[in-house]
């Protein structure tokens, strides 16, 4: 069965402040969703890949990196990659900006 990528709608690009994450949910799916300090959006799923798992909404962002408190860990918002010395990937999802209005498609 293929799966068809579907683009929704998650608010105005106002509603994302700067360096604060957003839990949005597209979908079926919680994302979360942060906006760096030159403006680019990027939308995670809202899920750590640490073992314990935990939201990531809540990381620290800095520059184009997330840092998640709880583990120490340190993400790269533009791919989900984290970064050595740990390991593992979060699901990112292409956003892009119609007028005003942020979307995202899973
Ligand atoms: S589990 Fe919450 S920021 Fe990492």
């Amino acid at each position: 069965m293929n799966k068809t990528t579907q683009t929704y709608p998650i608010g105005s690009v106002q509603d994302f402040l700067l360096q604060i994450g957003r839990v949005v949910i597209a979908g079926n799916v919680e994302l979360a969703v942060f906006r760096t300090s030159d403006g680019a959006i990027y939308a995670l799923e809202n899920r750590s890949p640490h073992p314990k798992g935990g939201p990531l909404a809540e990381g620290i962002v800095s520059g184009h990196f997330l840092y998640d408190p709880l583990y120490d860990w340190k993400i790269d918002l533009r791919t989900g990659e984290v970064q050595a010395p740990d390991q593992g990937i979060v699901m990112t999802y292409p956003v892009s900006l119609v007028g005003d209005i942020v979307t995202v498609s899973l």
